[in-house]
């Protein structure tokens, strides 16, 4: 069949005119003209969510969530299907990626103002996006039911039953029973593969429909800022697509390459009866582990509790006109210096409980991450 009858075929049966105007106008819409690479990272955080999606439904096929088969389900996939290897490393690398890019997209709208009037919402539903993308990363980390896993989620668990009054009453309900065990996995599970990707799918969608409706934001000052008309600024298509193509094709590049080269290790099969050395939690949140070694329980904990809840209203706190990160030296340098403590407590957590050596000298780093020297007794 040719191309015009399948049109004419269609066009019988659809305003295919309506379709084509809505289109033409969503691809021609013009963007401001200080649009340029950072405004890519919301288009990564998305073509990552898809990348998970997929290798996540390639995975589901061999993947089994009990006790008994987790482990060797994933061992199966790592070993016997058709790139069975390569899905698996892409979805535990994407994982990671992503956290990274959706974090490095929020510091990007923060740093520029853009979740000022009238973005707020826009603003809000990403900081739920974080946080969903966060416990994306903590219940994947369970089902491959190994000891790192395990013993992660074990501790990780344990830090909600600080929380007074109803803690114990979370870590039961988190777990399933008093310890990780196999009603863990089940939990992890259905929240990892079913309620977070359709919230998450959901919630990304209205995310995009509101940059859609109020358009990118420009540099201007809120009160300044004017909606941009057909024809001003930079077009949609082909100008930003084509720097979205070349990251798209960057970021799969970078998934392959470290998938080959830095595979991540299956490691042994979760035994609750032995603990090992020191326990950690994935990079991610070694800053907020850490922090809370150095503070009394309840108070890391309140502080980890108002952290998230700052993050939300802050477009509501900061109601401030200017968005060039010149003019607003106060938010800038609280973004600033969250940022540089998140670095040094993440720091701090990875040396923490390990030896290393520095400039050839011996350490040891104990658990709040302070360097002893190790000297050892030489033989007579
Ligand atoms: C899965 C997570 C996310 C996806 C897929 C996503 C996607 C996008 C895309 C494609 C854009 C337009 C292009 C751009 O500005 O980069 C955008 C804009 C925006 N996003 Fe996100 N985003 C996510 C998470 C977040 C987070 C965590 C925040 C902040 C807490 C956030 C806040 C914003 C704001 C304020 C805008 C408007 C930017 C402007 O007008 O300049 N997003 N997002």
């Amino acid at each position: 069949m040719s191309k015009d009858k399948i049109i004419t075929w269609l066009g019988e049966r659809f305003d295919l005119g309506k379709i084509q105007e809505l289109i033409g106008k969503q691809v021609n819409k013009p963007l401001p003209k200080n649009i340029g690479w950072l405004h890519t990272l919301g288009s990564m955080s998305l073509f990552l969510f898809v990348s998970q999606v997929i290798t996540g439904i390639l995975l589901l096929i061999y993947y089994r969530a009990t006790v008994n088969e987790a482990f060797e389900s994933i061992k199966f996939i790592m070993t016997k299907p058709y790139l069975g290897w390569l899905y698996r490393q892409v979805h535990a690398w994407g994982a990671n990626l992503m956290i990274m890019v959706v974090f490095l997209h929020m510091l990007r709208t923060f740093f520029m103002g853009s979740f000022k009037k009238p973005r707020e919402l826009t603003w809000v539903l990403g900081v739920f996006l974080f946080i969903f993308t966060l416990i994306f990363g903590f219940t994947g980390y369970l089902l491959p039911w190994n000891q790192l896993a395990y013993w992660a989620t074990t501790v990780g668990t344990e830090i909600a039953g600080a929380v007074p009054i109803i803690g114990e009453w979370i870590k039961v309900f988190l777990r399933g029973g008093t310890s990780v065990g196999g009603e863990t996995l089940s939990r992890f599970f259905v929240v990892h593969v079913i309620i977070l990707p359709w919230l998450v799918f959901f919630m990304i969608g209205v995310h995009l429909l509101l940059v859609r409706m109020q358009g990118i934001s420009t540099m201007e000052r809120v009160d300044e800022e004017k909606k941009l008309q057909m024809g001003e600024g930079t077009p949609f298509f082909p100008h930003h697509i084509l720097k979205e193509g070349i990251v798209f094709y960057l970021l799969i590049g970078i998934l392959i390459t470290l998938s080959i080269l830095m595979p991540f290790e299956l490691g042994e099969k979760a035994d609750p009866l032995q603990t090992p050395h020191a326990i950690k939690p994935e990079w991610y949140f070694l800053p907020m582990y850490q922090v809370l070694k150095y503070l009394p329980k309840l108070l890391g904990i309140l502080i980890l509790g108002i952290a998230p809840l700052l993050l939300i209203v802050w477009p509501f706190l900061d109601k401030t006109k200017a968005r060039h990160p010149g003019k607003r030296p106060v938010s800038v340098g609280i973004g600033i210096t969250m940022v540089i403590l998140i670095i040094i407590f993440g720091l701090l957590g990875y040396w923490a409980e390990s030896k290393r050596i520095i400039f050839g000298k011996e350490y040891e780093f104990d658990v709040y991450g302070k360097p002893h020297r190790i000297f050892h007794e030489t033989k007579k």
